[in-house]
């Protein structure tokens, strides 16, 4: 029987997730089906539930319901009590075991597609909502030294403080930040989707620096801003996006799919 799988989110009509694991699907010859659902703002416990009932195997989890989802977990994952939110549910024995590939997908679009490597490098993480609380652990875990900038600084250093007593991450204000240098910039505010900046200063980069969107789709203002600042690379969140995929197709299916030519197919 195909087993069934299917992103949960609140909007997703326009999610290229069943394109991505229908592809790697094909890849690797695996037996599934991958679907978007739309579940109600005030409906995902119950969407969750039909699917366990309907036998699927699992799920990827996406806006606005990663908290959600990780607050009906039986059991989590290290990476997911970090991040304390989860974008991948798989259905087992009855339990629903929950984790987070987000910050393994940029770590792994940074070192194998975009040949970044991170350790010792200076990191600035803009934003301090649930993207960026999704990735700022394994970004530390990498080597980076970070700072994280956000505009309602309580909420930055909020994030900052989970790290007291495994090092120092630094809350930043905006205006802060001038007279800084980083080798790594990456934009996890949601500044993208309403063509904003974060009101960012000159002189940002270091020689070759690396500027990242985690947003896809669009050439957002920041990587305008990026690139007219001299980043030696500029690159949206589709790599991303790809590889939290592979991470989720992964543990579900045990093998591990090629996600260089379902990149270069999407880039298209
Ligand atoms: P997400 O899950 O996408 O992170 P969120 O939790 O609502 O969404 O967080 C949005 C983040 O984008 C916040 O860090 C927000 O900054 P504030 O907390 O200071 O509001 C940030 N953000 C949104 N629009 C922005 C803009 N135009 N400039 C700078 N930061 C912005």
């Amino acid at each position: 029987m195909t087993d069934r799988y299917a992103v949960i989110g609140n909007p997703i009509s326009h999610s290229k997730s069943p394109l991505i694991h229908k592809l790697f699907a094909e890849q690797t010859g695996q037996d599934m089906s991958y679907e978007a659902i739309e579940a109600p703002l005030d409906g995902f416990a119950a969407t969750i539930q039909r699917l366990r009932d309907e036998g699927y195997k699992g799920c990827n989890v996406t806006v606005p319901f990663k908290f959600e989802a990780y607050a009906l977990c039986d059991q989590l994952a290290p990476r997911a009590r970090d991040a304390k939110a989860v974008n991948t549910l798989a259905f087992r024995d009855g339990k629903i075991l929950g984790t987070n590939t987000d910050g393994a997908g940029l770590l792994a679009d940074l070192d194998k597609n975009l040949e970044f490597k991170l350790m010792w490098k200076d990191a600035l993480l803009l934003g301090a909502g649930g993207a960026a609380a999704g990735v700022v652990w394994p970004l530390f875990n990498a080597g980076l030294g970070l700072d994280i900038a956000n505009r309602n600084i309580e909420k930055a250093q909020l994030l900052a403080d989970e790290f007291k007593g495994a090092g120092t991450v630094y809350a930043r204000r905006y205006e802060e930040l001038t007279g800084k240098s980083y080798d790594l910039v990456i934009n996890a505010t949601s500044s993208g989707l309403s063509d904003e900046l974060p009101p960012l200063p000159d002189g940002l980069f270091k020689p070759g620096a690396l500027a990242y969107d985690m947003m896809y789709g669009r050439e957002t203002p920041f990587m305008a801003y990026a690139r007219k600042q001299g980043a030696a690379i500029v690159s949206d969140g589709l790599g991303m996006l790809v590889e939290q995929a592979a991470d989720a197709f992964f543990l579900w299916r045990n093998v591990r799919p090629d996600t260089k030519p379902v990149l270069a197919l999407l880039r298209k």
